[in-house]
């Protein structure tokens, strides 16, 4: 792909500017679809169009909404689309956040699907296309469209250049098709991404529910032994492509600080007693994270293990998410509540098990905690792969800590010499924990060792070279028939 255009669609941008007291602060989202996609974009420079969100978002921009980054190096150029509050509403919040997201995990949470918002998201899904379209210096750009903001994207690009090479990543799982069927536009959601050239999932699993979908509700041709789909005289690519982290290198590594001083910033800033085991947890209050089962989980370790009261201590970091919803607001005070009580039950003068912050905090924040934890736990109840879990393991150059991990995150599939459990099932979820504080210090670095090589490995560049690579297959076949 030397020398094509690669043109990035996400509705999160990388980097957003905030004004704060001191002017202009340059914020990173949680998101793990930017913590992957960032350092790609790095590497290939190009352009990536996202809804600018940031206060100061608009003040830094150029005369084509474009701003170089990241600040001070400018890599690639980030070109924001502007969205009306209505159209937030709509396509964000409503069709894509109250529609597509419970839809696609089965969290128990019962999809809401709003004509109105339907509405939005195909407009909004429209302005996205007409950008890539005005950014597109050739016919053939690389655009790489992710997650399901944009399932109408693929196709809407594809019928203005039919030549672009169009490579679809859905950063969530998929479901089955009986689940999936409930949505009232199916048909078009499912017809919007086929115009993909080829369509990425983090696990053989959910390509397999999207093809058996795909059957059910289209007239579409399906190669089970090529992994493609021909619909309308068009085929796609249906592939897994598990994605990762970018694996520090040294010169980064060297740059943090000691584990032992993290270690001590955060016990001082926590007031933590000195003898303390430190579980850590770092995700989005979300209610597909499997928070509250963490926290019951909490609960029943120190019921059955009382040893421990006084001695452990479990730090949430949960960054409010998509606020204006109330199914997330009401999440919020539930996590909230559940926190105080078992609190109350537990705390002793100078003691408290449970620390839940519940703010943003910055990559570096959260490097801290992971180097200062014990234990990192993640117990998503549905998650498609979940770049924390891959994030601590980075983290610790030292072989130690243990990590207890959900089996339905698609993370558990590599990260095997985890602790893995099923977050619904308390007790077991409490024995994990505490054979995590047991664990030995040699068994800790064993499974890390093997942890750390897995991701070291099967890094983000992996993830991105394997697309990519597929990619330039696919253009070389298509110049090559066009003769
Ligand atoms: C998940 C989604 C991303 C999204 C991120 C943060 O990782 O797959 O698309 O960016 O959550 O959510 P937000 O709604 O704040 O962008």
């Amino acid at each position: 792909l030397r020398g094509d255009q690669v043109i990035v669609v996400s509705n999160r941008e990388p980097y957003i500017h905030e004004h704060g007291p001191d002017g202009i602060v340059v914020k990173r989202p949680a998101s793990g679809l930017v913590t992957a996609v960032e350092p790609v974009m790095r590497a290939c420079s190009g352009t990536w169009i996202a809804h600018g969100s940031g206060s100061a978002d608009r003040d830094v921009v150029d005369r084509a909404d474009r701003v170089g980054v990241p600040p001070g190096h400018q890599d690639y150029q980030l070109r924001r689309i502007w969205l009306t509050p209505e159209e937030e509403q709509g396509y964000y919040y409503g069709f894509a956040n109250e529609g597509m997201w419970p839809l696609c995990h089965v969290a128990h949470v019962r999809p809401v699907f709003r004509e109105s918002d339907w509405e939005a998201y195909k407009q909004v899904n429209q302005r996205f296309a007409d950008a890539v379209v005005a950014e597109a210096r050739s016919e053939d750009p690389v655009v790489l469209v992710q997650d399901y903001h944009f399932a109408l994207l693929p196709a809407m690009i594809r019928a203005k250049l039919p030549q672009a090479t169009i490579l679809t990543f859905w950063h969530i799982p998929w479901p089955n098709p009986e689940s999936f069927g409930i949505c009232p536009w199916r048909r078009e959601i499912l017809q919007g991404m086929l115009g993909s050239t080829i369509l990425g999932f983090h696990t053989r699993f959910h390509c397999k529910n999207f093809m058996e979908t795909v059957d059910r509700y289209l007239e579409a041709r399906i190669e089970d032994e090529h992994s493609t789909i021909s619909f309308q005289d068009k085929e796609t690519l249906v592939e897994s492509y598990p994605i990762s982290i970018e694996w520090p290198d040294e010169a980064v590594a060297a740059a943090w600080p000691p584990i032992a001083e993290c270690r001590r910033r955060v016990s001082e800033r926590l007031q933590l007693p000195a003898v303390v085991r430190l579980a850590v947890g770092i995700d989005r209050f979300d209610y597909t994270k499997g928070i509250i089962e963490r926290l019951n989980a909490v609960e029943r370790m120190l019921e059955k293990a009382p040893e421990w009261i006084g001695r452990f201590v479990f730090v949430q970091v949960a960054a409010p998410t998509r606020a204006a919803l109330d199914e997330y607001r009401s999440f919020q005070e539930r996590v909230e509540r559940i926190t105080e009580r078992i609190n109350s039950r537990f705390s002793r003068p100078g003691y408290q098990p449970i620390h839940l912050l519940a703010q943003h905090h910055e990559p570096e924040a959260v490097n801290e905690l992971f180097r200062a934890a014990d234990i990192c736990v993640v117990t998503s109840l549905h998650d498609g792969m979940n770049l924390v879990c891959k994030e601590f393991v980075a983290a610790r150059d030292d072989q130690q800590g243990v990590l207890v991990l959900s089996r339905f995150a698609g993370a558990a599939r590599e990260m095997t010499e985890a602790l893995i459990v099923n977050p619904y099932h308390v007790e077991e979820t409490a024995d994990a924990l505490l054979r995590a504080a047991l664990m030995p210090a040699a068994e800790q670095r064993e499974r890390m060792a093997s942890l750390r090589s897995t991701v070291r490995e099967f890094n983000v560049f992996r993830w991105a070279g394997r697309m990519l690579s597929d990619a330039g297959r696919w253009r070389l076949r298509a110049r090559v028939e066009a003769r």
